[in-house]
C-alpha cells in the first residue's frame, strides 16, 4: 500500500481499541509505519499478545489492557488522542446467539463508553466498525448504505445500535463520526482457532493439515471477502479526508465481488 497519502498523520495521536486482534493489529502495524504514536486498548478477550509482540519495541506505541466496558479506562485512554480507530468487539453471530448478553454489554456498552470519552476528551474524530451484518434480512444488491433490512442476530442488533448511537453523538454533540461497514475481512493474523473462527483461516488451517473443510449446504451461498489490506487504507482515508461531507456517514468496505463457498475452496485447494 501507498503510504505517502497519509504521512501527515506522523506524530499524531491514535488510539486503537481492540489492537490486539485481527483488524486492529494490522492497523497498528500500519500507524507504527507512518511514525503515528499508537495506544492500543485491549483485554485479550479475543486478540493476542503475540500479535502486538513485535511492536512492543516501538517507543511510538503503548499497550493498555483494559476493557471498554469500564468508562474510567475508557476516559483515560481518550486522554489527548487525535484520533480514535475503534475496533473492539465481540464479533461473530454464533456468539451473540450463545451469549447475547455479553456481546450486548461489550459491542453497545462499550460502544457508548468510547464515544462519551470520545467527547468528553474533544478527540477530532471517531472512526468505528460497523458491519456488513447491519443489512440484515435485505436481499437487495448490490448493497447500497441507505438500504438494509431487519438485523437477524444479537451481533448484527448491536452493530446496528452502533450505527444509531454515532449519528446521535455526531448530531447532538457534534463529534466525528465515519462507520466502516466491514464485509468477511480475510488476511495475515486472523485467527484460524477456537469455535468462532472466520471460513477462510478456518479453511486454510484445514487443507494445511490435509483435512476437508466441512461446507454447511451446497456451497452456493456467496460473500464478499475483503482483504485486511483494503480496510486498512479505508481507515485512513477516514482518518485524514478533508472533505467535512464524509462526516457522520457509513461506508460500505468491500470488493463489489462475490465468491461462492464452492469457488473459495477450489481457489484454496489450488493453492495449499
Ligand atoms: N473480521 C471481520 O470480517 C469483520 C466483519 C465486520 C465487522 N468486524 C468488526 O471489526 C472489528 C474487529 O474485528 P476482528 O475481526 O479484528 O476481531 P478480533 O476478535 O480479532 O478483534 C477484536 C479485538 O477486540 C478486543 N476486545 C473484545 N472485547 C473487548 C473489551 N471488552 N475491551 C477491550 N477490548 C476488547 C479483543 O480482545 C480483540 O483483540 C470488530 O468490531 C468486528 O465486529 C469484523
Amino acid at each position: 500500500m501507498n503510504l505517502d497519502p497519509f504521512k501527515n498523520l506522523k506524530n499524531k495521536s491514535i488510539l486503537v481499541t481492540g489492537g490486539a486482534g485481527f483488524i486492529g493489529s494490522n492497523l497498528c502495524e500500519t500507524l507504527l509505519q507512518i511514525n503515528a504514536k499508537v495506544t492500543c486498548l485491549d483485554n485479550f478477550a479475543t486478540g493476542h499478545r503475540h500479535n502486538i509482540q513485535p511492536f512492543l519495541e516501538n517507543k511510538n506505541f503503548t499497550l493498555i489492557e483494559g476493557d471498554i466496558r469500564d468508562l474510567e479506562t475508557c476516559q483515560k485512554v481518550c486522554k489527548g488522542q487525535d484520533f480514535i480507530l475503534h475496533q473492539a468487539a465481540l464479533g461473530s453471530v454464533p456468539r451473540s446467539i450463545a451469549d447475547p448478553i455479553t456481546t450486548n454489554n461489550v459491542n453497545i456498552g462499550g460502544f457508548l463508553n468510547m464515544l462519551v470519552a470520545a467527547r468528553d476528551n474533544k478527540v477530532n474524530r471517531f472512526i468505528y466498525a460497523a458491519s456488513s451484518s447491519t443489512y440484515g434480512d435485505s436481499e437487495a444488491l448490490p448493497k447500497v448504505e441507505e438500504i438494509i433490512g431487519k438485523p437477524l442476530s444479537p451481533y448484527a442488533i448491536t452493530k446496528y445500535v452502533n450505527e444509531l448511537y454515532a449519528e446521535n453523538f455526531f448530531n447532538t454533540f457534534g463529534l466525528n463520526t465515519i462507520g466502516l461497514r466491514y464485509f468477511n475481512v480475510f488476511g495475515r493474523r486472523q485467527d484460524p482457532n477456537g469455535a468462532y473462527a472466520a471460513v477462510i483461516p478456518l479453511f486454510v488451517k484445514q487443507f494445511m493439515s490435509h483435512e476437508s473443510p466441512i461446507i454447511n449446504g451446497d456451497g452456493s451461498f456467496s460473500r464478499d471477502f475483503t482483504y485486511i489490506d483494503n480496510v486498512v487504507q479505508m481507515n485512513l482515508l477516514a482518518i485524514t479526508t478533508t472533505n467535512n461531507a464524509a462526516l457522520n456517514q457509513i461506508y460500505n468496505t468491500a470488493v463489489g465481488d462475490r465468491t461462492t463457498l464452492v469457488q473459495l475452496t477450489d481457489l484454496l485447494k489450488k493453492t495449499y
